[in-house]
């Protein structure tokens, strides 16, 4: 595939989300807290969780076909697929069997883990590819099933975190280029705010050899941490790019952030001077999907009429690693 010199055009999303709804009534059931706590604090009712024969896979698959269908392309012209996931069904990588599932025969696939920011930075990555020519038509996959990550006895995390899947087109376009700027950053000191940790155990093999044959740890999380870097960082991302399009707030049509809590959502708006009017949220229904959470509020943004062709969207993704980005794009 050569393109060279393309800009980048977002042609198509699509989503995906578990049938079985955990609302907060249910949470206070089973931890210390109350809908009252979680909605004040959050701006979070509901959370959709995988039964146990929805895979992450099977999730990604349907947001994806999704999005090629409103990119009114054929599977088979998908040159890249890249999976956004902190939770693949399989820890070699889930893009391939996702690549599978949808038949995209032509396409290389793989997993790009990057947390909550994972939809934010696979999008800047497959615009490398764009621009330089090298692919024409990229899938790109935003996709958690944290349900199976989290401590469910932990009231601070457990009431955050929900399951989903979404899913953009990006295709190379010769005529202006959609993508107008982006910031990516991390901050490794900062690591242990946010944990999904390996944790070793021992097991002798022969004498004087002992390999490490542990397990995956429940997600840790200072929340306190992680709120004040949101709400410090990203609207500095947001600013930067803002100032490298050579945009200023009034030409922001929409806010679309990472839906960590509707909190960090408002401050970041207040502290950019973009009306509160103007950021998509969906938490409430959906809670924190990780790095699902930009394309299912974009689509059901775009579904339900309020993103039209032609606006311009200030993007944002942020959380572990520590790990932010922002990305200013027009739709379509
Ligand atoms: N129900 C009732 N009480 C609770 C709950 C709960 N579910 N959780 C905590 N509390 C209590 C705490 O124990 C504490 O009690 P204390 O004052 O007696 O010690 C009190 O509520 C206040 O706790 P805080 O942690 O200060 O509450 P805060 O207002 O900061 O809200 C929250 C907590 C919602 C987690 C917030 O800090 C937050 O949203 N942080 C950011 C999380 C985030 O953005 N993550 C994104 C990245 S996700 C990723 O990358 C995978």
């Amino acid at each position: 595939m050569n393109n060279m010199g393309a800009g980048i055009a977002i042609t198509g999303c699509g989503s995906a989300a578990p049938a079985t709804v955990l609302t907060n009534n249910h949470l206070a059931q089973m931890v210390e807290t109350s809908d009252e706590w979680i909605n004040t604090r959050t701006g979070m009712r509901n959370r959709h969780i995988a039964s146990p024969t929805e895979s992450l896979s099977q999730l990604s698959a349907v947001a994806a076909q999704n999005a090629i269908a409103m990119a009114g392309i054929s599977v088979t012209d998908i040159d890249l697929i890249i999976l956004a996931t902190s939770t693949p069904d399989d820890m070699f990588g889930s893009a391939c069997r996702v690549q599978g599932l949808i038949g995209a025969t032509n396409a290389v696939a793989f997993d790009l883990t990057a947390a909550c920011s994972g939809f934010i930075f696979a999008l800047i990555t497959a615009s490398q590819f764009i621009r330089t020519g090298v692919y024409k038509n990229v899938l790109i996959i935003g996709a958690d099933v944290l349900s199976r990550w989290v401590d469910w006895s932990d009231r601070a995390s457990c009431v955050l975190f929900g399951d989903g899947a979404g899913a953009i087109v990006c295709q190379g376009t010769h005529e202006s280029d959609r993508l107008l700027s982006f910031e990516m950053y991390s901050k490794g000191s900062q690591n242990d705010s946010l944990n999904l940790n390996y944790q070793s155990c021992s097991k002798p093999l022969v004498d004087g050899i002992t390999a490490q044959n542990g397990n995956y740890q429940p997600v840790s999380m200072n929340g306190r941490e992680v709120y004040r870097f949101a709400v410090a960082k990203v609207p500095e991302a947001i600013g930067k790019a803002m100032f490298r399009a050579n945009l200023t707030a009034e030409d922001i049509d929409w806010l679309l952030l990472h839906q960590a809590n509707q909190r960090i959502m408002d401050a970041v708006a207040k502290r950019l001077k973009i009306p509160a009017e103007k950021i998509l949220s969906n938490i409430a229904e959906y809670g924190n999907t990780s790095a699902a959470s930009i394309p299912l509020a974009l689509d059901a943004a775009v579904r339900g009429g309020k993103v039209k062709p032609g606006d311009t969207i200030a993007a944002s993704g942020f959380g572990a690693g520590l790990t932010w980005g922002s990305a200013i794009f027009k739709w379509k």
